[in-house]
């Protein structure tokens, strides 16, 4: 079968239907829950939350007792994106903690059915993630397995960083991998999205988009950032 031709805009999204998943690595950890409150009130679909272990990343950033905490305070569902070296090794303790899905990495891990597989066993969603150095090419055999892809739009580790515009060819390519294989799987972009490179990334497939510092870093509010946000996801759509 053919590869779909891909418009310039985005023709699977209806207007409104890309989902946003705020990253609570942009908060201010010491109002957290009130930030997350504010970002579930603005219409948040779900909430990203990014675990660093200093290894696989350059960089350390929160654990499960964050997910715990989170848990107690918001009804959505909480997405955990590991970047860490040993993923099946904590995939217990954020289940336990209220997670309910994850993201790993292809890159690092020699297992990746493996872990795939248990994070189905365990009852909660599953995606894979590729770093913006990684090609499209090695998600064929893991594409039938998962429920999303996430396209790294930067190199993980940190927030706050640019767009790598070069990576919206493989979004594109993967977009099409999906309608091929797995349509029913979320298409994710995470870093450097704001609300141009967010209407650039819709346009090139993306079905979720992940931001921390366009959300909690914005000087007009979490509602004022999501609102800018979903208007330009829209205008990509329409
Ligand atoms: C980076 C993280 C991102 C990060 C995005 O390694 O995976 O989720 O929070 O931050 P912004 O939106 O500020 O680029
Ligand atoms: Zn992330």
């Amino acid at each position: 079968m053919p590869f779909m031709k891909v418009e310039k805009k985005n023709p699977k999204m209806a207007a409104g239907a890309v989902q946003l998943a705020p990253s609570i690595l942009a908060a201010d950890f010491a109002r957290l829950g009130e930030q997350v409150a504010q970002a579930e009130q603005a219409g948040a679909d779900r909430i990203h939350v990014d675990v660093m272990d200093g290894h696989f990343v350059p960089n350390i950033s929160m654990g499960a007792p964050i997910v715990h905490s989170l848990r107690q305070i918001t009804r959505l569902p909480l997405e955990t994106h590991l970047m860490i070296s040993d993923p099946d090794f904590f995939l217990d303790q954020f289940v336990e903690a209220g997670s309910d899905s994850f993201l790993v990495h292809w890159e690092g891990n020699n297992n990746l059915h493996r872990t795939l597989q248990r994070i189905k066993a365990l009852g909660k969603g599953v995606g894979v993630v590729i770093n913006p150095a990684t090609s499209a090419a090695v998600l064929e055999e893991v594409l039938p397995e998962v429920d999303q892809v996430l396209v790294m739009t930067v190199n993980p580790g940190f927030g706050h960083q640019h767009f790598l515009h070069t990576v919206l060819p493989k979004v594109r390519r993967v977009r099409q991998m999906i309608e091929q294989i797995n349509p029913a799987c979320e298409l994710e972009l995470d870093g450097g999205i704001d609300p141009a490179t967010a209407a650039l990334g819709v346009a090139a497939g993306a079905s979720v988009l992940v931001a921390g510092s366009a959300i909690f870093g914005d000087d007009d509010g979490v509602t004022a950032a999501m609102n800018r946000l979903r208007a330009a996801t829209k205008q990509a759509v329409n």
